[in-house]
């Protein structure tokens, strides 16, 4: 190999690190700034993983003392249905509820990295989505319905859907079939600011309204049923958990 020739594959090896350096700092990306930039990386890396859902489903025990085995919280609306959601909401709120975006006390403990790896949370989040929703979800009064349809078409439908079905590839939330009670909590603690995460157009609007109009409005959308393809039987209990013990006082509604 002459002087020359050395020089170009010295050259070359150079030019084949710096490149390799180069594809490693873009693949770890720059470090996070704060708290919510951690979040939004971690939610990321979280949808680039495969899910297993058949590890779910061993993970799901845990949420299943609050979230019951159908994954169809509570009537009463303290704990939310999250059966059905749709699988990058899910990655996206636990890992906001991580990061305090929402004053969920009760939820943290399960969303800290020790307790739930990244990996985990995707199964779990892939077996949750898969699980069929409940057919008999707490509704609202009845009462304003038509008021509620109106204010939804206004305000509501071009991030949630038509029929509140969400928006997978944009994070917005499914919330058809959703207990009565939870979303109009949720509502009030968007617009007290209670949750930090909540899209600024969203908590505008919200400001907006009167409580009659809240109640109409989530009425409405309680209402909405999930298409037949993801609503449980009536009576339907999850097999997988066939042993669970359950609280009597704590109905699903279902
Ligand atoms: C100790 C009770 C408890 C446990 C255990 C629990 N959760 Fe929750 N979870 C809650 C409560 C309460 C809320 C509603 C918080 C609120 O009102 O903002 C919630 C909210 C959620 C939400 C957001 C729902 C929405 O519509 O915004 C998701 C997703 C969720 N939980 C998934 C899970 C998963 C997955 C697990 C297991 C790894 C789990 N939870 C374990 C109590 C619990
Ligand atoms: C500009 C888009 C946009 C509009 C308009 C909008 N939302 Fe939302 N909504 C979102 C996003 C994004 C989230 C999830 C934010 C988060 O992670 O907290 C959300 C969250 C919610 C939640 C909480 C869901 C859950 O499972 O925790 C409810 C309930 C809700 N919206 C209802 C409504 C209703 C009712 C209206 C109409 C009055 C409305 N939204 C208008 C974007 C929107």
């Amino acid at each position: 190999m002459g002087p020359s020739k050395l020089v170009t594959a010295t050259f070359s090896i150079l030019f084949a690190c710096a490149t390799i350096v180069t594809v490693a700092a873009v693949a770890v990306g720059p470090q996070p700034q704060s708290e919510a930039d951690a979040e939004a990386q971690d939610a990321e890396v979280a949808l680039k993983l495969t899910p297993d859902p058949q590890r779910g489903r061993e993970i799901y025990l845990m949420c299943a003392v609050c979230h019951q085995p159908e994954g169809w919280g509570t009537a009463d609306g303290v704990y939310p249905q999250i059966a059905g959601q749709l699988y990058p909401v899910i990655i996206k709120q636990m890992t906001d509820i991580r990061a305090r975006n929402r004053d969920t006390p009760t939820m943290v403990p399960f969303t800290t990295l020790s307790v739930l790896s990244l990996q985990q949370l995707a199964d779990v989040a892939a077996y949750v989505s898969e699980l069929p929703m409940n057919p008999n979800n707490g509704v609202g009064p009845g009462t304003n319905l038509e008021q509620g349809e109106r204010l939804y078409r206004e305000h509501c439908e071009e991030c949630h859907g038509t029929r509140g079905e969400g928006i997978a590839d944009e994070h917005m939330p499914l919330i058809q079939g959703q207990h009565y009670p939870y979303l109009v909590r949720q509502f009030e603690w968007i617009a007290q600011g209670k949750r930090r995460n909540a899209d600024p157009e969203m908590v505008e609007q919200i400001r907006e309204f009167s409580a009659e109009d809240i109640s109409a409005i989530m009425d409405y959308t309680s209402r909405l049923s999930p298409p037949p393809e993801k609503l449980a039987k009536p009576g339907w209990k999850n097999p997988d958990f066939a042993e669970f013990v359950r609280p009597p006082t704590r109905q699903a509604g279902g």
